[in-house]
């Protein structure tokens, strides 16, 4: 039984965009869609979650995932907290879900959790107490859904519907949680082709099953795509040698302007971060005029306002500019 549905079909938990129906993936798009209007307005707060709590645990670094789920839900009237898990009692030897119930005792009603192993932020969806959510924020190789969801926001919103466009995602496949969110978010919306560009030990075994194209070369790979999603080379998860060195990777599978010819005249190029420059993505091409990269970013506030909004303040319609006008007037 899925953890992250209740029996009507409504988000629970974010825990993995696997199984999501493509109208509750699409409700998420056409209501961050409404924040962002929000976001553009002076005032950038509505009140929905007032009295709220939140708290950001994360186990692993982050730049821009912890710091936009923290302004969505300050945009949102949360209160937040962020536990530095680094200098918690998990040190002196408390366990996971010991330091889960304490959390939960202070009356919190929802955490967002990065974790290195795969299976953890499900894991604690299914101890917490009834009522408090769990949303995922990236877990080992599994899934990083709220990226997912940001990137297919920005596809839309920079492309236009999904259907007609080839999209290829490049690079460090075997590792990634984000290409894994967003093979299945990118299909169920009814993306018109994907594609897989990576050497084959960077490729994950039966990955035919995420219904894309598989190549080995950039060049064609890219030809005529859409949107190009570059990937990072994911080290601190390799054990062995798996490439025989960033330069040469770089030659192989790095975008530089020259490789960009062979996608479509209007391509964009999108990267997750944080950006390995000169490894997988030349500086000229991740700083130019087909890069998206920082819309990616911004996109990331309101898409995890969105999914915080339907999880805890139980918002199922997209339609919330009037509560930020009363704000700004009030
Ligand atoms: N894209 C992403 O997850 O970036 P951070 O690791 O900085 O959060």
């Amino acid at each position: 039984m899925s953890v992250q549905l209740d029996a009507e079909g409504r988000l629970r938990h974010l825990l993995t965009t696997e199984g999501l129906p493509r109208d509750l993936l699409t409700r998420i798009l056409d209501t961050a869609e409404s924040f962002s209007g929000v976001l553009g307005k002076s005032v950038k707060k509505v009140p929905l979650l007032r009295g709220r709590t939140i708290i950001n645990l994360f186990f692993e670094p982050s730049t821009r995932t912890r710091t936009t789920f923290e302004l969505a839900a300050q945009r949102l009237s949360a209160d937040v907290l962020n536990l530095d898990v680094a200098t918690s009692s998990t040190s002196k030897g408390e366990s996971l879900l010991d330091m889960l119930h304490n959390l939960e005792a202070m009356q919190c009603d929802a955490f967002v959790v990065r974790h290195a192993d795969s299976g953890a932020a499900e894991l604690i969806a299914r101890h917490v107490a009834p009522g408090v959510a769990v949303i995922n924020a990236g877990d080992g190789r599994h899934a990083h859904p709220t990226q997912a969801l940001l990137d297919a926001f920005t596809i839309r919103r920079v492309k236009g519907p999904l259907e007609p466009l080839t999209i290829a995602i490049v690079g460090d496949i075997l590792h990634s949680r984000v290409a894994r969110s967003q093979l299945h978010v990118l299909r169920t919306l009814g993306a018109g082709e994907l594609r897989l560009i990576a050497p084959r030990t960077l490729l994950p075994r039966h990955c035919e099953q995420f219904g894309a194209r598989l190549f080995e070369d950039m060049e064609s790979g890219l030809a005529g795509a859409d949107v190009i999603i570059m990937l990072r080379l994911q080290r601190e998860r390799m054990s062995g040698a798996l490439l025989p060195s960033e330069s040469e990777y770089f030659k192989r599978y790095g975008l530089t302007e020259e490789r960009l010819q062979h996608a479509a005249a209007e391509a964009i190029v999108m990267h997750p971060g944080p950006v390995n420059r000169g490894v997988e993505l030349d500086p000229r091409v991740a700083d130019g005029p087909r890069s998206v990269i920082l819309q990616q970013v911004t996109n990331g506030i309101a898409i995890r306002m969105a999914v915080m909004a339907m999880i805890l303040g139980g918002y199922n319609e997209p339609a919330i500019a009037s509560a930020s006008d009363e704000e700004e007037s009030g």
